[in-house]
């Protein structure tokens, strides 16, 4: 076989082409901040705004909170069952925990049977760990929740490949609770529905006083933060509130203010959300590697790449996982021989050096993208609570994508440096592993305190 020729010249002008489509630089950076910090003042005051801006109708732990909890915490395709024990002092105990995975067709089901399976799951671990007590509840949904109060809340819409039917639009708790009956489960009170962001935000201040910020970098994107609530001008509507802080749930992942290119419309094209979630799809774990299989067929049709026999392999839509691209990235061995097996693995055979070169290339552009991306959306909400950066931020992050790839945390503070000069020292990032049900579980001891006052306790009895 003949090794193919690939024209020099043309690999490196491409290349250099996809670095200055994909490039955030300073400028633009700041540019983001300030449409960012627009669009935030819109949303917190109902006029039309791609961030949702939601009030989680709770403020950060006190550290004092004591007691037994329980969590559900329903992210990407996992559902995990825990139990947690808050001692005070901001100190707790090893949770124990019981994980579920979500098939597909749970994820397309109707309502019944998606949350008869959140309430069987739940079954499964109060027996295991043969919980019997009456216990408070703190539920972590991880997806757009309209809350009226701390333990209601409406689903707005599905993201992260979701689409069970019947939900959007109804009260998540409500729905929980009623699969709850169904499956004879009692003495569980639903005391809080919480955001992964917030849950996070939660588990990290139990602790840390300064942390104000949370995070998610995993399947999906979002971040919430302390906002005081007389700047939170929509929620007057909602009732009483016994904090003057609250926590907000961005829901960053719909920001649309962002800079796209040709690869970015092919892929939003083809989602089961197209013109929604325009940051999550350039930014998060669930969409990043499909982008980079998109960049991948094209310099390969443009004959730049591996040979035409691969394009039939690079057209097949999501065969290229974030996970594919921190291999791919952090390959230093001689000869990138880790990237030509993973590249043999996906049946791509033969690839030459200079292929394997480019597609670690084109990986790195992608992700340093979305590290820049999330580091000036990030410095945009810091600099809202506090402009001068005048004390101490500890900002919570939990997902797969910071926590696996080799280098986007990097690349994140190198950006938040950039952006924030010498300040930069006072925001410090804190990987909060698992942080988000913790979290629920420590709101569900908040909000049993009555930090929303009115709300009541649904006790759920057998049917
Ligand atoms: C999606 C959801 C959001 C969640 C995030 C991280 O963006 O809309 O609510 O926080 O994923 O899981």
């Amino acid at each position: 076989m003949t090794e193919k020729k690939i024209p020099k010249d043309g690999l490196r002008t491409a290349m250099d082409d996809l670095k200055r489509v994909f490039r955030v630089s300073v400028p633009e950076a700041n540019r983001i901040i300030y449409d960012f910090h627009r669009e935030m003042v819109r949303g917190l005051s109902c006029k039309k705004s791609s961030l949702r801006m939601l009030p989680a109708y709770v403020d950060r732990p006190t550290g004092g909170e004591k007691g037994k909890f329980i969590a559900l915490d329903l992210g990407g395709t996992n559902l995990r069952a825990l139990e947690f024990e808050l001692k005070g002092f901001g100190r707790s105990g090893k949770p124990k925990i019981m994980k579920f995975t979500l098939s597909k067709e749970e994820m397309d089901a109707d309502s019944s049977r998606f949350f008869d399976f959140i309430a069987k799951s739940l079954k499964l671990f109060l027996k295991k760990e043969k919980i019997r007590d009456a216990s408070a509840l703190g539920f972590t949904f991880s997806f757009p929740v309209r809350q009226s109060g701390i333990k209601t809340g409406i689903l707005v819409c599905w993201t992260k490949g979701f689409n069970v039917k019947g939900v959007i639009g109804r009260d998540v708790v409500g729905l929980l609770t009623k699969a709850l009956i169904r499956n004879r489960i009692r003495g569980i009170d639903i005391t809080a529905l919480v955001n992964d962001t917030v849950g996070t935000l939660a588990a990290k201040a139990y602790s840390d006083r300064n942390c104000d910020v949370g995070i998610i970098l995993g399947t999906g994107t979002n971040a919430c933060y302390i906002e005081p609530v007389n700047n939170i001008i929509k929620i007057k509507s909602y009732g009483r509130y016994s904090s003057s802080n609250m926590v907000v749930n961005v829901e960053w992942g719909n920001f649309n203010k962002l800079k796209r290119t040709v690869f970015d419309d092919i892929l939003d094209k083809d989602s089961a959300n197209p013109a929604e979630q325009i940051l999550e799809k350039m930014v998060s774990g669930m969409y990043l590697g499909e982008l980079a299989r998109i960049v991948l067929l094209h310099f390969n049709e443009r004959g730049l790449l591996f040979s035409p026999t691969s394009r039939k392999i690079l057209s097949k839509k999501g065969i290229f996982k974030t996970d594919h691209m921190s291999g791919i990235e952090g390959d230093s061995l001689y000869g990138l021989k880790t990237i030509d097996r993973l590249l043999n693995s996906l049946g791509i055979i033969g690839s030459t050096l200079s292929d394997r070169t480019a597609v670690k290339n084109i990986c790195s552009i992608i992700s340093e993208r979305a590290s820049r991306i999330t580091a000036a959306c990030t410095a945009a909400i810091i600099t809202r609570m506090d402009p001068d950066l005048s004390r101490m931020h500890t900002i919570a992050i939990d997902g797969t994508l910071y926590e696996k790839h080799p280098n986007f945390s990097k690349n994140m503070r190198q950006c938040l440096i950039e952006l924030l000069k010498g300040r930069a020292s006072r925001v410090r990032i804190s990987l909060a592993k698992d942080a988000s049900g913790k979290g629920a579980a420590i709101i569900a001891a908040v909000a049993m305190k009555g930090a929303w006052r009115g709300a009541k306790i649904c006790k759920t009895t057998e049917s």
